[in-house]
């Protein structure tokens, strides 16, 4: 037995995978072997999808399947949202999505042999990556509803945005998100409202299929890692999925997104912003939110293209919060060499919500947006742990009392 304890499996190996290779060293990230950069410039989050559920990159005919199978499934009932919504407070924007999740799962015959296991997650995974833009879309939309909504019992009024027939993934995911309330009129005169979608400019929906790009994978992070954990066990690949989102959620991991928006939210004006980092990281002694990484140690790849695109889309929308996140990284950095850090870089999360703010995505939905895009790489870990399966079961160093005689 291994004696060596590894807290947190810091420096651990802990298997072998071919989906995403992350060299550290060079702040560099490849997804099947193509690096990232030329994927963001060359392909769509949709290729990128395929590419990770399935090794290569799509033929013609499969990203032709692929965009159909994705629009085709990414119409939901009213009646399946709505009920999602009848939840009048939804104060866990990620419980919702799973509840989403859980709700499909219920209804679904579990899987017969563990030989379809690989083929339901990728099933699965496409079914998810369809959907999950027109749940969070509707959940956001349904958080900054006006109150009244809230208040009418007969809520079946409450207008559902739909997603559009045509649009790329990206594209489709900022109509319905910036899609506003408008009233109509029947023809008997009796007023009604519903969402009327707002095309995005090509700008806004390369910098959100960049975006996706950027977050759909990264090797053994933490909620991959719990999926893969379950799906070790041969576990549904629906309770994989619910398993993977509560870890995303975790301030430390894809929730770090939101904690940085309210930062910059509280902030509020770029010369606020060094005071208010060193009222917090050196009086108050807080972590910085966004900054340091397990394995990126000088820069994140992510946070470069990230950082261009939230200082551009911030500029157009005349938002603040580029100027503010600049403030706020220049300080964090100041005052973690202070302390003898100069290994932790602003990461993914920290210019990420520069973008989805200026988008149109609230702070709390952020990291729901995270999924949205990492449910490319999720699909394609539980597929390859299925195929090479070893049951994930580390030991425990005990630390608790010596075996002692029982009482009360
Ligand atoms: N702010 C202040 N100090 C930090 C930070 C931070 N953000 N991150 C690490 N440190 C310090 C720790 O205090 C510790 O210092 P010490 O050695 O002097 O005691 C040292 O750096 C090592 O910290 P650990 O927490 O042990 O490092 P680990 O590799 O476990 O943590 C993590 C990585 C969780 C990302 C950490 O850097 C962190 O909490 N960052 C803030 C949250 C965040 O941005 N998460 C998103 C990460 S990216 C993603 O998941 C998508």
């Amino acid at each position: 037995m291994p004696t060596p304890i590894a807290q947190g499996l810091k420096g651990i190996v802990a298997g072998e995978s071919k989906i995403t290779k992350v060299d550290w060293e060079k702040s560099a990230l490849y997804f099947r072997g193509y690096n990232v950069r030329e994927l963001i410039e060359y392909s769509s989050f949709e290729e990128v999808f395929w590419l990770l559920a399935h090794g290569e990159l799509p033929k013609p005919i499969n990203r032709e399947w692929l965009s159909q199978e994705l629009k085709r499934q990414r119409k939901i009932t009213n009646g399946e949202l709505r009920a999602l919504l009848d939840n009048a407070f939804i104060n866990q924007p990620m419980l919702a999505l799973a509840l989403f999740v859980a709700k499909r799962g219920v209804l679904r015959l579990p899987v017969q042999t563990t030989k379809e296991l690989p083929q339901r997650a990728t099933v699965l995974g496409t079914e998810l990556c369809a959907a999950f833009p027109t749940v969070i879309a509707n959940l956001i939309h349904w958080g900054c509803a006006p109150p009244r909504f809230r208040m009418d019992p007969t809520k079946n009024s409450y207008p559902i945005v739909q997603p559009h027939s045509d649009l790329s993934h990206a594209a489709n995911f900022l109509w319905m998100l910036n899609a506003k309330l408008v009233t109509k009129k029947r023809p008997d005169d009796t007023p009604y409202e519903l969402y009327e979608g707002e095309y995005p400019t090509s700008f806004e929906e390369k910098a959100m299929d960049t975006t996706l790009i950027l977050h759909a994978d990264h090797e053994f992070n933490a909620s991959t890692y719990a999926l893969r954990t379950a799906a070790s066990t041969q576990a549904d690949p629906f309770h994989c999925i619910l398993v993977t989102l509560g870890a995303l959620s975790g301030p430390k991991h894809g929730g770090a997104n939101e904690m940085a928006m309210h930062i910059f939210e509280d902030i509020r004006k770029p010369e606020r912003a060094a005071q208010w980092v060193v009222d917090r990281l050196i009086n108050k002694q807080e972590r910085a939110f966004g900054f340091g990484h397990r394995l990126y140690k000088k820069r994140d790849p992510r946070t470069q293209i990230l950082k261009r695109l939230g200082k551009e889309l911030c500029r157009r929308k005349h938002l603040p919060w580029y100027d503010i996140a600049r403030e706020v990284e220049k300080t964090t950095l100041a005052i973690l060499k202070q302390r003898g850090h100069e290994d932790l870089p602003a990461n993914v999360d920290f210019y990420s919500p520069c973008v989805f703010s200026a988008l149109g995505i609230p702070s709390q939905y952020m990291p729901l947006v995270f999924a949205m895009a990492r449910i490319a790489g999720w699909t394609a870990h539980m597929k390859e742990q299925y195929e090479q399966n070893t049951l994930i079961r580390p030991l425990s160093a005990y630390m608790g009392p010596a075996p002692r005689p029982y009482s009360k």
